[in-house]
């Protein structure tokens, strides 16, 4: 990834074209490139004993998608919700969290986040819950971080309101409950990227087997008959071969990725509590590393700019600030600043960089110039 910086925020560790090339091979000797072929069969099996083995996904069934996007889109359609239902997702998060509600013709209704964990909260969902009815709740794994897969599985039981939880990010990071759905994430920024893709995993059989016939046009059974309109989503068996070396690399990967967190923690530790990260930061690996420097957001954007250092300003502005968002209703309506934790949020969240190609020195000198700003 070209750009103008010295150093880059984000940099993909996906395998090399070597790693790939016997599984290209055995694709092009099958002749078969995509519907659900060999290799996507295999990449699920992996990915479903994957996830058993790190995260706790007994019993859950896995299916993949073209992105996450259509994933979560699909497994929403084929909840079959009322037309027009509202759908609860947090104001911090990337577009498409609310998006795919749209898509699926349901309403995204915004709410605040948690002002630690910078993620929708079952406190705040259950304060939604008491003004409004909802037809489901899309908590997200902001930035990586795991959701709490206990807690909303509680919240699911008390309410009888369905979360499909949007965890993009956070494959092999987060623990899975059966009693959820989960959608992750495949696109090359994620730490487990492998171009575009998404995942679907959760103990509901009906709803992956529902959503996966959605991705190929609805099309249910050999007879090739369309019983509920779906669209094409599947996932190609190109990226299918590139995330069987990924599955195999994703140890090395993901250490990369601690050393360079472990690296950041001791740099910041002179930082001292001017710059806060995000809850539990250390006990999970983020997927991109927002500090919080309250108020001087732009300051330290602009302190980065001068060293040619990138920075990103991961999910800003909320989704209320987005031009084709802007109408969409709030879950708070009793309150004229229904978004305290989101407006003080956008005014101190910077992206640093984080990928497994920075140096020591790098992270120092990034440290250095946080401890500059924030002081
Ligand atoms: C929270 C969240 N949801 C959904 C997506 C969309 O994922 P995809 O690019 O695989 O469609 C992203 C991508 O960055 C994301 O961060």
């Amino acid at each position: 990834m070209s750009t103008p910086f010295r150093i880059n925020c984000l940099v993909p560790d996906l395998p090399a074209p070597q790693e790939v090339l016997p599984f290209l091979q055995e694709m092009h000797e099958n002749r078969w490139y995509s519907n659900f072929g060999p290799l996507v069969k295999r990449f699920e099996a992996e990915l479903t004993a994957f996830l058993e083995r790190e995260n706790g996904a007994e019993g859950c069934h896995v299916a993949t998608f073209s992105s996450a996007t259509t994933a979560l889109e699909l497994a929403l359609k084929a909840m079959n919700l009322p037309a027009g239902s509202n759908v609860l997702v947090p104001a911090i998060t990337f577009p498409a969290t609310a998006l795919v509600v749209i898509n699926a013709g349901l309403t995204p209704v915004l709410a605040d986040v948690d002002r630690e964990t910078w993620e929708l909260s079952p406190a705040i969902a259950n304060a939604a819950l008491a003004q409004d009815d909802y037809a489901a709740v899309i908590p997200v794994a902001a930035f990586g971080r795991p959701v709490e897969s206990v807690v909303w599985s509680a919240f699911q039981k008390e309410t009888g309101v369905p979360v499909i939880l949007d965890v993009a990010a956070a494959l092999g990071q987060q623990d899975i409950h059966k009693d959820l759905t989960y959608c992750f994430s495949l696109h090359a920024t994620k730490p487990f990227g492998v171009g575009e893709g998404g995942l679907l995993v959760s103990g509901d059989e009906a709803l992956i087997t529902l959503s996966r016939s959605l991705s190929n046009f609805g099309f249910q059974g050999s007879a090739g008959v369309v019983q509920q309109t779906g669209t094409n989503a599947k996932f190609a068996e190109y990226f299918a071969a590139v995330g069987l070396v990924q599955t195999a690399r994703w140890k090395e990967v993901s250490g990369r990725r601690q050393a360079v967190l472990d690296q950041y923690l001791e740099g910041l530790k002179k930082v001292g509590n001017t710059v806060t990260l995000q809850q539990g930061t250390g006990d999970f690996i983020p997927a991109v590393f927002p500090v919080y420097v309250p108020g001087k957001a732009e300051a330290l954007v602009a302190r980065m700019n001068q060293a040619s250092i990138q920075t990103r300003r991961w999910y800003l502005p909320p989704l209320y600030d987005h031009p084709a968002l802007a109408h969409l209703p709030y879950a708070d309506k009793e309150t004229d600043t229904p978004f305290p934790a989101s407006e003080e949020l956008r005014n101190g969240l910077v992206g640093l960089p984080f990928h497994a190609f920075l140096s020591n020195e790098d992270i120092e000198e990034i440290c250095d110039l946080v401890a500059e700003v924030a002081a």
